[in-house]
């Protein structure tokens, strides 16, 4: 028996000392999880930097049973174990490891991490462990019971960890990866920072054995104001009571469950419509059993007639900018309502009415904080360049970020747009992968508009035209240019533009780099300058499309991306930002405030 073999068995022992073998389940993601019973499980977190996965496979390269997920310890003094998450040093959760470990900077592979916290046992209650996001391939044990594995950066999941909790001290360890993969969703290169990590929130959910799963309320439609609630509950039941009462609108109803648990009714209401210029949300309860549910809900219609975007009826141009999810200073994923705050205030400096969050979703507290704030917002899945479109395992993989996403923030009134894709090369084997996805969509959630960031596909003499089969999927045409930057500098007042769909335009993304506090002559690439030119040309050449309603420039803020090599200018920021990397605002960010104040 080989030295291998002799650890293992010993590690084996050790570990089922401490776990038993049952799995247990995934369940569908509550919503509005803030306002349930949770104990937050943030804060400091051990960490095991594991390059080669030796807590995960043995050296044949077969999962072992024996890994750091068992937190073995040892029992006698000759016990070998070759890691103590207890003598590893932590970091915090929700964060990246990018940021927070120097040697981690660059670093995409797996590290393992592990928390300890205290629990009563419930009594009928049941546990659910919720992991706000976490980037990209996730593995959960809780005292040792494998609770699941999820891929996927930036939407939620949950696991029902009830019957492995015990009282006093409980260890939950979570492996992540980040490796990119051809086959992931996003893909193998994209360009911004792959923060690899614990990214948002991890909490434990209180909630009775029946408990509201989700639900959706929505003004149906402007004529007659009614609005439509629908509420779904975890467990098939029929007969389960249910309340919504919404006390400024003198709403106050009981529904019961249907045979499926679920729940729908239509009201007559008069709300006043949330919008940019009155964000008006109202206070919502939603009771079951001994829980109540609060929400503040905005109520709002969105619709397109022919080219024009119709915000409760009234024509709207959406003054917009595009935005990462990286904190508003030196970089890091941005995970709280403060990072939010500080980047949409910009945005409003701007004259913004509506941002495009890219390339994937954002945290909720930063849907919430727009919300309140009055910003519209299109919201993103990362199916991003070249996807592995003819992968099943990828279309289910994009198919249930996109489910996650609406299923999160479907009673958002400010989110406008599901978008599910950004600059993908024309095929038959894209279009079919995207036209699912658009009428999944679409099956989900029929009351906001479907787009996707399309190309440019046709450029010559000065005549451009976007040519895209999606468009039949789509209710607003998009499409990223950049004309003054990839090509054709000083260009822009010479530009036509064919658009021939009789759909609303949102040119989702232009622009230029430029180097905060770098000056010179217009033509001199990386000045302010040259970029305040770009914006200025751009934007008198945008005016003449037909049918534009709206803009999502490229980009508030300079942000990473390991694909900016260029020393001195770029050092691994994409400097497109109007917005400096420091919060200092470039000219290029007057020209867009002054076109859009005139709006
Ligand atoms: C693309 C892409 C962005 C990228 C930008 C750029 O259009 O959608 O993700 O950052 O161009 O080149 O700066």
């Amino acid at each position: 028996m080989d030295k291998y073999m002799k650890k293992q068995i010993l590690l084996c022992l050790l570990g089922c000392l401490v776990a038993g073998v049952v799995r247990a389940t995934e369940v569908p993601q509550v919503a509005n999880v803030m306002a349930r019973q949770i104990t937050s499980l943030n804060g400091a977190w051990n960490y095991i930097v594991d390059v080669q996965e030796e807590g995960y496979y043995d050296y044949r390269m077969n999962p072992t049973r024996w890994g750091f997920f068992c937190n073995a310890k040892p029992q006698k003094p000759e016990d070998l174990i070759e890691y103590d998450f207890d003598k590893a040093p932590t970091m915090k959760v929700p964060g990246d490891w990018c940021t927070q470990d120097q040697r981690l900077f660059f670093y995409e592979g797996t590290v393992w991490f592990k928390k300890s916290f205290q629990v009563s046992k419930p009594t009928d209650h049941r546990k659910l462990l919720y992991f706000g996001a976490v980037n990209y391939d996730c593995r959960v044990w809780v005292n040792g019971h494998e609770a699941g594995h999820h891929v996927g950066g930036f939407t939620p999941f949950n696991y029902d960890v009830t019957d492995w909790l015990k009282e006093g001290e409980n260890v939950v360890i979570v492996k992540v990866d980040n490796k990119r993969k051809a086959e992931a969703v996003p893909t193998q290169i994209f360009d911004w920072w792959n923060y690899g990590g614990i990214t948002r929130d991890v909490l434990l959910v209180d909630v009775e054995p029946v408990y509201v799963e989700n639900y959706s309320l929505q003004l149906a439609s402007m004529e007659g104001r009614r609005l439509s609630f629908s509420v779904r509950l975890n467990k098939a039941e029929a007969g389960r009571q249910v309340t919504l009462n919404i006390p400024e609108l003198k709403i106050k109803k009981t529904l019961t469950t249907d045979a499926d648990g679920i729940a729908t009714i239509s009201m007559k209401a008069k709300p006043q419509l949330w919008s940019p210029e009155n964000p008006k949300l109202y206070k919502v309860e939603i009771g079951c059993g001994e829980t109540t549910l609060n929400d503040e809900i905005g109520f709002r219609t969105i619709e397109t007639r022919g080219k024009q975007l119709l915000l409760n009826g009234q024509p709207i141009f959406l003054k917009g900018i595009s935005i990462h999810e990286e904190k508003p200073f030196g970089g890091g994923r941005a995970n709280c309502t403060e990072d939010a705050h500080t980047l949409l205030t910009w945005a409003k400096e701007l004259g913004c009415n509506f941002v495009r969050l890219a390339h994937y979703p954002h945290n909720e507290y930063a849907i919430r904080e727009a919300e309140r704030m009055g910003m519209l917002v299109w919201s993103e899945i990362p199916c991003y360049w070249t996807i592995a479109w003819t992968n099943k395992d990828t279309y289910a993989n994009a198919e249930r970020q996109l489910t996650d996403m609406i299923r999160r923030d479907q009673n958002r009134a400010n989110i406008i747009i599901w978008s599910i894709a950004n600059e993908t090369p024309h095929s038959a084997q894209r279009d079919q992968f995207l036209g699912n996805l658009a009428q999944y969509a679409r099956s989900l959630d029929s009351t906001r508009l479907i787009s996707m960031a399309m190309e440019v596909t046709g450029a010559s003499n000065y005549k451009n035209r976007l040519q895209d089969n999606m468009n039949k999927y789509v209710d607003v045409v998009s499409f990223n240019q950049y004309i003054g930057w990839y090509r054709d500098v000083n260009d822009a007042p010479k530009m036509e533009w064919e658009i021939p769909y009789d759909k609303p335009v949102i040119v989702s993304e232009f622009g230029g780099g430029a180097k905060y506090g770098l000056h010179g002559a217009k033509n001199q690439r990386w000045t302010e300058e040259f970029q305040e030119n770009l914006y200025i040309e751009n934007l008198a050449m945008l005016e003449k499309i037909d049918g534009l309603a709206g803009m999502t420039p490229w980009i508030l803020k300079d942000f990473r991306s390991p694909r900016r090599v260029l020393d001195g200018i770029q050092d691994y920021y994409n400097r497109k930002g109007v917005v400096s990397d420091k919060g200092e605002k470039k000219k290029a960010f007057f020209v867009l405030k002054q076109w859009y104040d005139k709006r």
